[in-house]
């Protein structure tokens, strides 16, 4: 607190991002990061793009990644912006298009930056309670609203809605902004990129952080019609030209590009999710359907704070949520088959020592 504050500022309420510690040997599994490492081509072009050539601010609408992006989803360039990391495009999203005169909708149990964003900027949230298996019921989306966001596949809950509930959705929303965060879109659900042409109220974000493991680079991206995109950059410009640097710019285009990475690497998360989900249900867990790069389970008889305690204990990190409905919940990163096989031995001896 302090007197030289703004008004906002004493009013926010920040969100919390997963712990990032920095001790070694821990089975790191809280943040949905790839637990593989990103593209050697990525790395390479960055490594290039480490020059002298630094001295220069870089290309400000981060033109060659956009094209590459668009070509792969059958889009013009025009109607994808990129931002530093898809938080950055999600809070230009909120300000450009969300920020309506009637509430914006969006799922009680979902990506907890929403909340924040809406403080920030002064959007009234509506929040939409999942139905009792957690899934998304788009027909409780059917009342007056200003705009709608919704993450497919949902976060915590890793469950997709196919693309044709989601295609009834913005249909039957044509009047107000729809907006799909796909983060983890690439796990295992369609994205809603190939409903752009026939939707003019529909943005899709996605992100560089999960499927393509570049987290720590910060790259995202929207796509759109174009006076949807033009909303996001009028946004951008107003507040900072330059989102991608040089390396960003250079590494992310040559991720995008490198295919067989991307498919080598997404094969061996679903495998791996496939794996621990059958796994934990030996143990006794319930898992949700997860078509994201992380499952989302509870064990009838043990508290979620306490297995997360547990867990951290014996140097594995998981996500906890204290939040009601999902307090025994634990949301577990997919990581490698060794950090997988990590958890179970730890959950197992957890279990039986707790009985
Ligand atoms: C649903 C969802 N959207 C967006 C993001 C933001 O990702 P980033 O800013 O790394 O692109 C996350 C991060 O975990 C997420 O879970």
């Amino acid at each position: 607190m302090s007197r030289y504050w703004s008004r906002i500022v004493h009013e926010l309420t920040p969100y919390t991002p997963g712990e990032q510690p920095r001790v070694a040997d821990l089975v790191k599994l809280n943040t949905n990061e790839n637990p593989y490492g990103p593209s050697p081509k990525a790395l390479a072009a960055i490594a290039e793009a480490t020059s002298d050539q630094l001295r220069l601010y870089p290309e400000p609408t981060g033109q060659a990644l956009r094209a590459a992006i668009a070509v792969s989803h059958g889009l013009s360039e025009s109607e994808v912006f990129v931002g530093n990391g898809s938080d950055e495009v999600l809070a230009h999203t909120f300000q450009a298009l969300l920020k309506q005169e009637g509430p914006l909708l969006f799922p009680d149990i979902s990506y907890s930056f929403y909340p924040t964003y809406c403080a920030l900027f002064g959007i009234t949230a509506r929040a939409v309670p999942l139905a009792d298996d957690f899934t998304i019921d788009p027909a409780d989306y059917d009342r007056p609203c200003g705009a709608i966001i919704l993450p497919n596949p949902n976060a915590p809950t890793g469950i997709a809605l196919p693309l044709s509930a989601i295609e009834a959705l913005v249909a039957r929303h044509a009047d107000v902004p729809v907006v799909i965060d796909e983060a983890y879109v690439d796990f295992g659900a369609e994205s809603a990129s190939s409903l752009i042409a026939r939707h003019p109220n529909l943005l899709v974000i996605q992100t560089f952080s999960k499927s393509r493991a570049l987290a720590g680079l910060r790259v995202g991206f929207a796509m759109g019609q174009r006076p949807l995109i033009e909303a996001l950059e009028r946004v951008k410009d107003s507040f900072n030209s330059y989102p991608l640097d040089r390396l960003a710019l250079a590494g992310a285009t040559a991720s995008w590009l490198d295919r067989d990475w991307f498919e080598e690497k997404r094969a061996l998360i679903i495998a791996g999710r496939d794996c621990l989900s059958a796994e934990l249900a030996e143990l006794g867990f319930t898992v949700l359907p997860s078509a994201a790069n992380f499952i989302f389970a509870r064990h009838p008889d043990h508290s979620g704070a306490v297995l997360a305690a547990a867990l951290r204990e014996r140097r594995v990190l998981v996500r906890h949520f204290k939040k009601d409905r999902i307090q025994d919940f634990l949301r577990i990163t997919i990581g490698t088959e060794a950090e997988c096989d990590r958890l179970v031995a730890a959950l197992t001896e957890i279990l039986a020592e707790q009985g």
